[in-house]
């Protein structure tokens, strides 16, 4: 835990001198007020990656990424808020006091980091011994070597050896003073009563990574082929080990995984090297253990785009099916590459170069329609039942996806390529989804409970949490919102109409008005927007600008970024009034005017709504009923009407 004052102060410092902070990873020049360079969020040739920095932001056109100082150290290095803090304060050389820890979290903090240290230890023994001692050199060394891997990949992946002797290893490790407990629970060492071994004695080490590009864990590989022993053997679980959350591969991958957006998930250690030592980085394995949900959102913090490149014996098959449904439902996309029968990625690596490989995934890898179709169909085609079990079998995984929209994609291809109507696929994977969704409720009720219903008012919970681009489908009133939103951050602080004796700011002005008519927004972020605005104003006197872009939560900080970053869109509204360039001039005329466009907007959406429940009345005969609504009808109207002449005389249409 760091404590707020040190978080505030590094990211006022890092945003006042983003140029610096930026130009650590990407050439900068200068460009009128602004640095411009080549994004290194995604693949570009011409430069559309901004720096401002007055603002303390960074934007890129092309891929529409953009944040603050801190937001671009997490994105960049894919640190989390607490190492990015410890990064920028290192950078800036602000002291990070963090706050103190209670006995029993010291005790796991110093637990979790001899075990790491240990680990880290053993790396250096394996590798030393691999490539500096004789039996090293002319067992393990002379295996990669005979597999064919260049000395650059056995360093860049620190690939090791476990000298044959019982307790070589353990032996070092106690003679340098690391504690027999910590040997045990990282399972390096097997301890027994009347004696202790080296685990992974006479075998090649690789090392496991963690994120953060530390060794955790160990896999090691015999050098006979010997039926009798397991081919693999790896470190226990612990408590700097969780298989199930770790993706081999991935501290090497990250970052190229954000680049190609995309990720290629293969099953193996050597499947990962041979694909580094092509040239293609942006591959994992899920080595070890069948691949988990965890695993699928370690990698959806990079891409959303998967692909599975499996062997393609039936256990690749098999792996990849799974994978497919696993991937799903994440909501992720997922292609499926299944090798020719014989080659694993390994060797199919191998045989090739870059270009070849890129090239052969891009021809070959399928989305889970075509791949299952393509799998089943040549014995199907003849076979009705067996038709109707393989489009069973793709409805299952379509119902599956989340995401409705992307739902109805998959079912219009699957329409097309198995030749059956699109509305009946669309309703057996209603039925599905419905049959999950009671399972759940099952599952999850009934649990009574004294608390209040949870606050659903206008909050749909599909609304996403944050959100780079206006998104009118899901939020009606995104463009009236983000313009206010836009006004608050700018110029919270300033007043309305300086001229008035009673000066209200254009944060309260907002507050105010929003607040008095129930106006939350559809998006959860908007809201906490205005929220931790209202408690900072009551508490100390702030800048919107520098409160928002310096903001400790990255959300907050990341949406006021991209509020005010695009700036020449500012704005839809008042360029009807010719007003683009000098907002600040005009705020007693436009704050009033974006607040009344969003209430006018708003009561255009409720009237809609009675409009068509009118309808429906009419339809169902009920005449209570819709006497009643006709009343609130022409109420409703007559605010339309008041507040369209606020505006300026709108036409009602
Ligand atoms: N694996 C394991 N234990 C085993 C066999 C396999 O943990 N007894 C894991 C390893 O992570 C291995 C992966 O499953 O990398 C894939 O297994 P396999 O295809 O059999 O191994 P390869 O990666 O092909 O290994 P090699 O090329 O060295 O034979
Ligand atoms: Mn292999």
């Amino acid at each position: 835990m760091i404590d707020q004052v040190t978080v505030d102060k590094v990211l006022e410092t890092a945003n006042s001198q983003i140029v610096e902070v930026v130009s650590d990873y990407v050439t900068l020049r200068r460009r009128g007020i602004n640095y411009l360079g080549n994004c290194p969020f995604h693949n570009e040739k011409t430069p559309s990656f901004t720096v401002s920095p007055h603002k303390g932001i960074f934007k890129c056109f092309g891929c529409g990424e953009g944040g603050n100082a801190l937001n671009f150290v997490m994105k960049h290095d894919q640190l989390s808020f607490v190492d990015a803090i410890k990064y920028l304060g290192k950078k800036f050389n602000i002291h990070i006091e963090e706050e103190e820890y209670s006995p029993e979290q010291l005790k796991q903090k110093n637990e979790r980091e001899s075990m790491m240290v240990l680990s880290e230890f053993a790396g250096h023994f394996f590798g030393k011994n691999l490539t500096e001692t004789d039996e090293g050199k002319s067992v393990g060394l002379s295996y990669f070597r005979s597999r064919g891997f260049r000395d650059d990949i056995i360093e860049k992946f620190q690939l090791g050896y476990s000298p044959e002797q019982r307790d070589a290893f353990t032996k070092e490790a106690l003679k340098q003073g690391y504690k027999l407990e910590y040997l045990e629970k990282t399972g390096l060492t097997i301890v027994r009563d009347n004696y202790q071994a080296d685990r992974f004695r006479g075998r090649v080490m690789f090392p496991i990574h963690s994120l953060a590009g530390k060794v955790i864990a160990f896999g090691g590989r015999i050098l006979k082929n010997d039926k009798k022993t397991a081919k693999y053997l790896n470190s226990p679980e612990s408590d700097i080990y969780h298989k199930s959350r770790v993706l081999y591969g991935i501290y090497h991958a990250k970052q190229e995984i954000t680049r190609q957006d995309r990720c290629y998930l293969v099953e193996g250690y050597t499947d990962v090297l041979s694909f580094h030592q092509a040239g293609i980085n942006n591959v994992v394995a899920s080595s070890g253990t069948a691949l988990t949900s965890d695993q699928i959102r370690l990698i959806a913090r990079f891409t959303k785009n998967i692909t599975i490149i499996y062997d393609g014996d039936p256990a690749g098959l098999k792996a990849s099916l799974r994978g497919i449904d696993l991937v799903l439902a994440e909501g992720m996309n997922v292609k499926i590459l299944l090798l020719p029968d014989g080659e694993d990625p390994d060797t199919f690596a191998k045989e090739r170069n870059e270009e070849q490989l890129t090239q052969y995934i891009e021809e070959h890898q399928q989305d889970f329609i075509k791949f299952k179709t393509s799998l089943l169909l040549a014995d199907a085609q003849n076979d009705p039942i067996k038709k109707a079990q393989l489009i069973q079998d793709i409805v299952r995984s379509i119902s599956i996806i989340p995401d409705r929209i992307t739902q109805s994609v998959y079912v219009k291809e699957c329409s097309t390529l198995l030749k059956v109507d699109e509305r009946v696929l669309m309703q057996e994977t209603g039925k599905l989804q419905k049959k999950k969704l009671e399972e759940e409720f099952r599952r999850n009720a009934p649990r009574p409970s004294n608390e209040p219903p949870p606050e659903i008012f206008n909050q749909p919970s599909s609304a996403p949490t944050s959100q780079q681009t206006p998104n009118v489908a899901v939020n009606p009133l995104e463009l009236e919102e983000r313009e206010i939103l836009r006004f608050l951050v700018k110029f919270g602080e300033r007043p309305v109409n300086p001229d008035e004796e009673q000066k209200v700011s254009v944060g309260q002005y907002i507050l105010h008005e929003l607040k008095q008519d129930d106006l939350l927004s559809a998006n959860p972020s908007y809201n906490k927007m205005m929220e931790a605005y209202d408690a900072a104003i009551g508490t100390s006197d702030i800048t919107a600008l520098k409160f928002f872009v310096n903001n400790s939560d990255p959300e907050l900080s990341k949406l006021a970024s991209d509020l005010i970053g695009k700036e020449h869109d500012l704005s839809r509204i008042h360029s009807k009034f010719g007003v683009v360039t000098h907002a600040e001039e005009k705020l007693p005329e436009l704050v009033p005017k974006i607040v009344m466009e969003l209430k006018w907007k708003k009561v255009k959406l409720v009237i809609k709504e009675k409009r068509q429940q009118l309808q429906q009345m009419e339809a169902s005969g009920n005449m209570d009923g819709l006497m009643e609504l006709m009343q609130e009808l022409t109420t409703w109207q007559q605010v339309l009407a008041h507040i369209s002449k606020e505006l300026g005389g709108r036409t009602i249409v």
